[in-house]
């Protein structure tokens, strides 16, 4: 057992479509616990520091335009294998790509709305949850 913490935000194509408790189901229903959760918008400077990895992406601007178009959830979840567990999950990041049975699979076609993101490296998740939690 591999005992972790990961973290989600449910972005606001998954708050405006109501699947909030969908959404966080999928991970209690698989045993993992949810140890912190925050409901807030990204101000500009904290999606560009939360998405600084892409800063030169061709999508950048529109990610951090999506990303503050409205509120979001993050989650901090804990359990076994967390980080890997919790992507496989999420599914593909193009959810018109992504496997039935996950959660962009199941309720997503989009690419830049693509309902959900989770941290994908223990390095991204002391950074990412830095970003959302110990800062306000
Ligand atoms: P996420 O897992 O949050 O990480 C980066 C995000 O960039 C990704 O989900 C998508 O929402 C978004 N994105 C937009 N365009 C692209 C693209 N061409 N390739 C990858 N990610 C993209």
């Amino acid at each position: 057992m591999k005992s972790e913490c990961t973290l989600i935000v449910i972005k606001p194509d998954g708050i405006q479509r109501h699947l909030i408790g969908k959404i966080i189901s999928r991970f209690e229903d698989k045993g993992f616990r949810v140890i912190n959760l925050r409901f807030f918008i990204f101000s500009r400077e904290q999606a560009s520091e939360f998405y600084s990895v892409h800063k030169a992406k061709p999508f950048f601007e529109e990610l951090v335009s999506f990303i503050t178009s409205g509120p979001v959830i993050a989650c901090l979840i804990e359990g076994n294998n967390a980080i890997t567990a919790v992507r496989l999950m999420a599914g593909a990041t193009k959810s018109f790509e992504a496997a039935p049975g996950t959660i962009r699979g199941d309720f997503g076609l989009g690419l830049t709305e693509n309902l959900i993101h989770a941290s994908d490296s223990p390095e991204s998740f002391i950074k990412e949850s830095g970003v959302i939690f110990n800062r306000t």
